[in-house]
């Protein structure tokens, strides 16, 4: 069966913000979505076009849990269908002629998600945020968009050597370290362990990790745009960086990046905890604003000269990556590529 980036499910709204007057215009892979609550609830997913005379949607307001057109008043219900037309009074006749076009939606661990095409593998369902819903577990939510495509955004995102460069001081100092990592392709996931890792995390350590417990580090990329990254400091604090990369069109990807975090006592004490909040989320933003300036240079650059990468041993993840991104491509399903697995080593 030809599987396409179509296939996979993509964030288009956190839950939060799909609020009960909530009517949000969204892009994704060149679509155009309006997106909002239906009367019963549910997630609503149309394509932002009024069938009258193709005003967006996402202009409109929420109406008694439809979204009526801001040009001339025409009202959507959650399936599409024009329930009201202003101009028509009393001999309206609702008719399935008159029906915009949808999308399947998805509400899970507090995102709303979009597929744009349902004829593919049944079973592909959105990645499963860890630790959601769990009490122990605190979560943060920050959402940024980058001028580069998805592929380059999620090899950021589990890129090492460049934080060194990107991230001075704030992530990692360079020190000569030599870093050994595994690196395995499995089904439609790339999984990365590295060794040797020491407490080298600029200022940010003496709260991370302030008493220089063993730093346990993996990274994941999970086909076609999740990154994963896990630490865990000591047996008291465990961390994942989820980024969830939406590409609204080809250089253009809005990424959902979900701090999830058990710190302990830090985060089982509500005072402590609204300070290590405001920490990771200032700190957090920090890295990525750092992220979004080098992933929009390194975009403009590829789109005047395209892309014709070398790379390094460092960079064998990012080869995994983009196999399983070019499978997509060419219409394989990335779960049927075989295992690969390989070490690498590296210095940082
Ligand atoms: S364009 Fe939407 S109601 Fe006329
Ligand atoms: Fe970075």
């Amino acid at each position: 069966m030809t599987v396409t980036r179509k296939h996979f499910w993509y964030v288009v709204a956190t839950s939060d913000e799909l609020t009960r007057t909530a009517v949000l215009g969204r892009k994704v892979l060149d679509e155009w979505l309006v997106v909002f609550r239906g009367k019963d609830g549910r997630a609503a997913v149309l394509r932002d076009r009024c069938m009258h005379r193709h005003a967006p949607l996402s202009k409109g307001a929420l109406v008694d849990g439809t979204v009526q057109c801001s040009y001339h008043g025409w009202r959507y219900d959650s399936d599409g269908v024009v329930v009201g037309v202003p101009a028509e009074g009393a001999r309206f006749k609702q008719t399935k002629r008159r029906c915009a076009k949808t999308f399947t939606t998805r509400e899970q661990d507090g995102f709303v998600y979009v597929r744009l095409a349902d004829d593919g593998p049944q079973d592909i369902e959105p990645f499963a945020m860890p630790f959601w819903g769990d009490p122990n577990w605190r979560h943060i939510r920050l959402v940024n968009t980058f001028a580069n495509n998805v592929t380059n955004c999620a090899e950021n995102f589990i890129d090492v050597p460049h934080t060194v460069f990107v991230h001075p001081g704030i992530f990692r100092t360079s020190a000569g370290q030599k870093i050994t990592a595994d690196i395995r392709r499995h089904g439609a996931t790339v999984d990365v362990h590295y060794y040797g890792e020491t407490s080298n995390l600029g200022w940010f350590k003496r709260f991370l990790n302030p008493d220089d417990a063993a730093i346990g580090h993996r990274d994941s990329f999970h086909a076609p745009n999740v990154t994963e990254v896990e630490y865990v400091f000591g047996p008291k604090r465990r961390m994942f960086i989820i980024s969830q990369s939406v590409p609204e069109e080809d250089m253009r990807t809005r990424v959902y990046t979900t701090l999830s975090y058990d710190f302990g006592r830090f985060s089982r004490s509500r005072v402590l905890d609204a300070f290590t909040k405001r920490i990771l989320r200032f700190q957090g933003q920090a890295v990525i604003d750092q992220d979004l300036d080098a992933l929009a240079e390194q975009g403009e650059v590829i789109d005047k000269y395209g892309v014709d990468f070398n790379n390094t041993s460092a960079d064998a993840i990012h080869v995994l990556v983009e196999s399983l991104q070019q499978a997509i491509a060419d219409g394989t399903d990335p779960r049927t590529l075989p295992e690969k697995k390989a070490q690498i080593e590296f210095v940082i």
